[in-house]
């Protein structure tokens, strides 16, 4: 029998599947979740738990398995659909994440490029229509470091940022909650664990940690169909505005404006997610030890987001 692989990441909310997932484990395919189960709470927490990205479909019932996804998103971005909005927001988050990973894995891809794009830019209504939405995602807790998942929170908070500073041009936008999601590709192409305390580096992990920013850039800059403001983005976001940052070290006026709030929300989430610091005490390391190296309206307004969630 032939069989196709799925995101784990996709399998999100309350719809029941009527197709069967199998993983493979010693090259044997092993069913391993049922036509009537769904994806909320617990059950979603335990598929997690497991850390498995991917699973699979008999071939036969990839129609099944897309027709499920469209239901779900479509219910997701409804307002009216009257459904719970963490479930919504789960649904939703999931597909940034997945359309992440895709990119990560064959950024070539120009058809996926576009649907992360396209995605990306109904992301950004979403989060802005909805004063419950970001709360929700960031409550999603990203406990196995996924980098993917990273990319999802810091697009969140970098779109929540833009709000407040009244960066509200859909075209920005779109491309800031993209760059965003994309922002750590030289993470994933590292192949290196890079996802944890950079106190804990050796010094040669530390070199290749300094050097992701690059080439996360490197790999994508001769592809046609990456948008300057994503390899900006990419090839930037560790700089900081007073130029204590990487690879080089520039200042603000040397900076895309939107890489610039990515790194504000980058430097955010990597104490949350990888240093698993409270949000208010990782705002304060922001805002004291790291004084000067963000704008402190970012920082500020950062803290006002966390604060509603
Ligand atoms: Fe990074
Ligand atoms: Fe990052």
């Amino acid at each position: 029998m032939d069989y196709v692989s799925i995101r784990v990441s996709t399998l999100r909310g309350d719809q029941k599947i009527d197709f069967n997932a199998y993983i493979k484990i010693n090259d044997k395919m092993v069913l391993y979740l049922r036509r009537g189960d769904s994806f909320e709470g617990e059950r979603l927490k335990r598929l997690k738990d497991k850390k498995l990205r991917k699973m699979f479909i008999l071939n036969d019932e990839e129609s099944k398995y897309r027709d499920y996804l469209q239901k779900n998103i479509e219910m997701a971005y409804d307002e009216r659909s009257g459904k719970d909005i963490n479930a919504r927001a789960e649904i939703v988050q999931g597909q940034q994440q997945s359309n992440t990973e895709e990119v990560f894995e064959d950024p070539g891809n120009v058809e996926s490029y576009n649907n992360t794009k396209d995605a990306a830019g109904k992301y950004v209504q979403f989060l802005m229509s909805n004063s419950k939405a970001i709360s929700a995602v960031m409550n999603i807790s990203n406990d196995d470091c996924n980098i993917a998942h990273h990319g999802v929170t810091v697009s969140t908070l970098s779109v929540a940022l833009a709000q407040k500073l009244n960066v509200t041009d859909p075209k920005k936008t779109q491309l800031l909650a993209l760059g965003a999601l994309l922002h750590d590709f030289g993470h994933y192409e590292s192949g290196v664990a890079l996802n944890r305390l950079t106190s804990s580096f050796t010094k040669e992990e530390m070199n290749i940690y300094t050097g992701h920013a690059d080439l996360g850039a490197q790999k994508v800059q001769d592809k046609k169909h990456f948008d300057q403001t994503v390899i900006n983005i990419i090839a930037q976001h560790e700089e900081c505005i007073d130029g204590s940052g990487f690879p080089k070290g520039v200042r603000e006026n040397q900076i895309d404006p939107l890489a610039v709030i990515v790194s504000s929300a980058n430097a955010l989430d990597r104490m949350i997610t990888f240093e698993k610091m409270p949000r208010q005490d990782a705002v304060k390391k922001l805002m004291i030890d790291q004084v000067g190296r963000h704008p402190l309206n970012h920082i500020q307004f950062l803290g006002d987001i966390l604060k509603n969630t």
